[in-house]
């Protein structure tokens, strides 16, 4: 799949859920087209989000929209189908919740879909090396998973710098994504340090005007 890098995702955690809807289309109508999804067990991170349907539901206001699953749940080799099903366009898994994460990457891309796999800000790169060559991206929390509106951990630039170098000298072709504390103000620094898509929840919904925020990141990541 060719996309026009980098990338806005905007985070629908940070919706207003009476409205989810109507923000995900205040989010089309500023021109983004890919939308990211998190979905949060209570047990693998603290605290609990939505599932399947609300995935349908955002799928159904945006059926153009790439629908990026990131799964902060454990076992998420259970849940695979249900949200290939609700229009996962690709899903992700932690590299913290995979005994076998081989065999978890396989089974994403065995549903037809691409694959992902996060680490959280304590893993180092060097734990996800092996499977670099078998994953359509690699998203880097620059946050601790399990809630919007942290701020951004400063050590993700150097992650990202160094996920970068090891994509150039493996000749692999994933996506890098940062995720947590992307912001107006550091959003064009995150961008340089390599990121291809950069999730942003409540510096989107939190705005008073969703679509001029939206441009105004966009516009920010065009000059990066
Ligand atoms: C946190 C999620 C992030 C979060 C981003 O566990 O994975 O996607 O929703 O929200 P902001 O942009 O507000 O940090
Ligand atoms: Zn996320």
């Amino acid at each position: 799949m060719d996309f026009q890098l980098p990338i806005l995702a905007p985070s629908i955690l940070a919706a207003d859920f009476s409205k989810l809807g109507s923000d995900i289309n205040d989010c089309i109508e500023g021109g983004v087209t890919w939308i990211h999804c998190d979905i949060m067990d209570g047990h693998f991170v603290p605290n609990i989000s939505y599932g399947p349907t609300i995935v349908k539901a955002a799928k159904k206001s945006a059926p153009e929209a790439f629908m990026d699953v990131h799964l902060m749940i454990e076992n998420p080799d259970n849940f695979v189908s249900d949200y290939v099903q609700a229009g996962a366009d690709l899903i992700s898994v932690h590299y913290e919740a995979c005994p076998h994460l081989h065999r978890s990457i396989q089974n994403i891309k065995k549903h037809g879909i691409m694959a992902g796999v996060v680490i959280n800000p304590a893993t180092s790169l060097y734990n996800i090396e092996p499977i670099l060559e078998y994953v359509d991206l690699v998203l880097i929390m620059s946050v601790n998973p399990g809630f919007g509106g942290q701020s951004f951990i400063e050590s993700s630039y150097e992650k990202l710098q160094g996920l970068a170098d090891l994509r150039e000298v493996g000749g692999h072709g994933f996506l890098i994504e940062i995720d947590g504390g992307v912001s107006l103000k550091n959003i064009e620094k995150v961008a340089e340090a390599g990121a291809d898509v950069l999730v942003a929840g409540s510096s989107v919904f939190k705005a008073d005007d969703i679509t001029a925020r939206v441009q105004e990141l966009m516009g920010k990541l065009a000059d990066s």
